[in-house]
């Protein structure tokens, strides 16, 4: 991993941007990988990472920071927080690993993160929040963003609290359709989205929620600088490729349809070899054994295949069990 400067900026990145969202748990090295080898445009971000233990070199924390600089760039690292002192540190150890941008969590409504007053909670705190935006961008030279949801229960918040941000020095924002107080339910309403592309015209913002296909993309652009995706890629990691075709008017399609289950059997295994060289066999495929019951939902015989596919300890396990 080379530490040094990156020439990624938001404003000169192609347009339409297609990220792929954060998830804790979902886009480690091996994910974001897998989705740029499909998707070489697409822009990928690291796991939330906390700040309190970047500050301090956390062991775990700077392991979940790896990446591979040939295979993973534009790499956006998303950290979370509240101490303006450790988000300073910490973005000086983001941009020392050689990340392209960091990202900062003002939107995840669990329970545990809102208590601690970061993630969504920032959302009421406007002032602290755009004091970690400052923090962490006096401090880099990459760009600093910010991924947020429309508001706590109100999306009205949403073109103030932006502007706040982007005054202290927030150079792109991820909007997630929903307020804190739905949690993931209902669907995402891009509208404020498009609203807030509209007050600021000259800021990248990039918008978050439901797109499942391809066609869900072209319908939710808009005026918007990008769409993230999330959910969506989890058993379909093709998802990112079909919409960068269908953004460059290449067909709406979804490859994951198109294709067999036998046909699929080499990127899921391929998937799997990622997880063992970025993790370690054994850790590595344990946490397979979520992904590998994704690829398998819907397929005939999913029921016995994945009872056996969950069970997986060995890279040799999946190929036996997929027949490979
Ligand atoms: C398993 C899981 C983990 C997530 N972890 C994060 C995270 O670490 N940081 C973040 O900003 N959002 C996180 N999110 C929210 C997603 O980035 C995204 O905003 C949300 O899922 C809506 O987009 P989607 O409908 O395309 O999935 C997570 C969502 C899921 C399902």
């Amino acid at each position: 991993m080379a530490s040094g400067s990156s020439d990624f900026h938001w404003q000169t990145a192609l347009r339409p941007i297609v990220a792929l969202a954060p998830m804790a748990g979902v886009t480690d090295a091996s994910y974001r990988q897998l989705i740029k080898t499909l998707a070489p445009q697409a822009i990928v971000y690291s796991e939330f990472l906390s700040t309190d233990a970047l500050a301090y070199s956390g062991k775990k924390t700077m392991a979940m920071m790896h990446f591979d600089p040939h295979l993973e760039r534009p790499f956006i690292v998303q950290i979370f927080g509240k101490k303006p002192e450790h988000f300073l540190a910490a973005a000086k150890v983001v941009e020392q690993m050689g990340a392209d941008g960091i990202d900062i969590n003002m939107g995840c409504p669990a329970a545990k993160v809102v208590s601690s007053c970061h993630g969504s909670a920032l959302i009421k705190t406007p002032e602290l929040a755009a004091e970690l935006v400052h923090a962490a961008s006096r401090a880099v030279s990459i760009p600093v963003s910010v991924k947020t949801r429309l508001g706590w229960n109100t999306a009205e918040t949403l073109i103030p609290f932006c502007t706040r941000l982007i005054e202290a020095g927030a150079q792109a924002l991820a909007v997630h359709g929903r307020l804190f107080t739905d949690k993931f339910t209902g669907s995402a309403d891009w509208s404020a989205i498009y609203n807030l592309k509209e007050a600021l015209p000259q800021v990248t913002i990039i918008g978050n929620g439901d797109i499942l296909i391809a066609q869900d993309a072209l319908d939710r652009i808009g005026n918007l600088d990008g769409i993230m995706v999330g959910r969506g890629t989890i058993g379909n990691p093709w998802l990112c490729r079909d919409i960068c075709d269908a953004f460059a008017g290449k067909g709406v399609h979804s490859t994951k349809d198109s294709m067999t289950f036998a046909e699929k059997i080499p990127f899921i295994l391929e998937h799997c070899a990622l997880a063992v060289k970025t993790k370690g066999e054994r850790k590595g495929m344990l946490e397979m054994r979520t992904h590998l019951a994704h690829y398998v939902k819907g397929i005939k015989g999913a029921k016995e295949l994945r009872a056996r596919l969950v069970r997986v300890e060995t890279l040799e396990d999946a190929r036996k069990i997929l027949g490979a």
